[in-house]
């Protein structure tokens, strides 16, 4: 997607063909920067300290991370079954930084069984940077077809109004490309939309604590020329009720086979006043974001629970300093509690938009559009 009209990507191979480039998504909207990530522990370090964020996106990132840990194992001087436990080693470092999205772990499996199939140490590190490369150019591409999937949905609510006004869109968190390598997956659908000439308006909402809707969401929109309105993470429900939001398209962090939802903190309250308002609530996710493990999102997803701090304090920029500055928001002392994602059961979800179609949030309907994942024994 643009930045400042030209076309980036979040996570590219250096054209040294030895590190990684990211974008630093700590310093939007007020700066666009990149980092060189050139170790495992870079990679890691950027997942933990969320200067990239969001399911595809840490995904790729932790695919190129197994690329850089490859080259260390060949640099060490490793070979065989060597190898291939110190390369499994850094990618339990990888997976151990966020545990919600499940692309992070998703991406790691992907690169151990990749290495897995080759000898010796050169082919390994040659195929961990092709997967590396293959899963980040997937990733765009599904994109890409969630936004085709998703456009007639748009489309046909767009005409059921008359052909006239625009289609209001309420999402929450960033599920944009920022989250993902490129298009995103709420936003495909949108971006296809507006390339479409439907016109499309977003309620974005600021999604405290990190404020990933207010910074980045609205950001990206803007860089794309998209109408959007910021709005306060409880305003959902009111614009609700007065007929303001034709539906919601929310990302998912993790999505069990039979449906259930992972998302950004807050997505349960918006799925519950779409419920009462009879607003459509779809969720929009590559395969990758699939647990085919887990039966019960509420049981077995785990929701990770982050520093106090990103709730008792808040960062922005004055205008005036060359970098943001950080004020607290309460009393010294406040005990605060920072549950980053919920679960939104698969019954508030009108449907699932991947790429591959549109489906029922249901095991029948997942499994209707990919029969051959088929699911675990229920763990839980
Ligand atoms: O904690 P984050 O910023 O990594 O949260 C993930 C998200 O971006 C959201 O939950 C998003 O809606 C789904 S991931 C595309």
């Amino acid at each position: 997607m643009l930045v400042q009209g030209q076309p980036r990507r979040t996570v590219w191979l250096e054209s040294d063909g030895e590190s990684v480039g990211v974008i630093d998504q700590r310093r939007l909207p007020f700066s666009f920067e990149t980092l060189t990530l050139r170790s495992t522990e870079d990679a890691a370090r950027a997942i933990r300290d969320m200067a990239v964020r969001g399911a595809g996106c840490i995904g790729a990132v932790a695919a190129h991370g197994m690329f850089l840990a490859a080259r260390e194992c060949e640099r060490e001087g490793l070979a065989g079954g060597a190898f291939d436990a110190a390369f499994a080693e850094k990618g339990q470092e990888l997976r151990a930084t966020r545990p919600t999205a499940v692309n992070l772990a998703w991406a790691v499996e992907r690169q151990l069984a990749a290495v897995a199939s080759v000898v010796s140490a050169s082919d390994k590190t040659a195929v961990a940077r092709d997967t590396a490369c293959a899963v980040a150019d997937e990733d765009a591409d599904f994109c890409r077809r969630i936004g085709e999937h998703g456009l007639p949905i748009l489309r046909k609510i767009f005409e059921s109004k008359g052909g006239k006004t625009p289609v209001n869109i309420l999402t929450h968190c960033n599920a944009g490309w920022l989250a993902f390598v490129d298009h995103g997956s709420a936003t495909a659908p949108i971006y296809a939309a507006h390339a479409a000439g439907i016109p499309v308006h977003v309620w974005v909402d600021e999604t405290r604590p990190r404020n990933q809707g207010a910074r980045l969401t609205a950001w990206e929109l803007g860089q794309q020329g998209v109408p959007h309105t910021l709005i306060v993470d409880n305003a959902g429900g009111h614009l609700m009720q007065h007929g303001r939001v034709d539906l919601v398209i929310t990302g998912t962090d993790r999505t069990t086979y039979s449906g259930d939802v992972a998302n950004k903190i807050g997505t349960y309250l918006k799925a519950l006043a779409a419920r009462d308002n009879g607003v459509p609530f779809y969720v929009a996710l590559p395969s990758s974001s699939f647990d085919w493990e887990i039966a019960d999102g509420l049981t077995g997803i785990p929701i990770e629970e982050r520093g106090g701090e990103e709730v008792s304090r808040i960062g922005g920029w004055s205008g005036e300093a060359e970098s943001e500055i950080e004020v607290n928001l309460v009393a010294k002392g406040t005990p605060v509690a920072n549950f980053a994602f919920d679960v939104t059961p698969a019954r508030f979800v009108t449907g699932l938009i991947t790429e591959r179609g549109v489906c029922p949030a249901t095991e029948s309907g997942i499994r209707a559009l990919f029969p051959e994942k088929v699911p675990a024994p229920a763990r839980v």
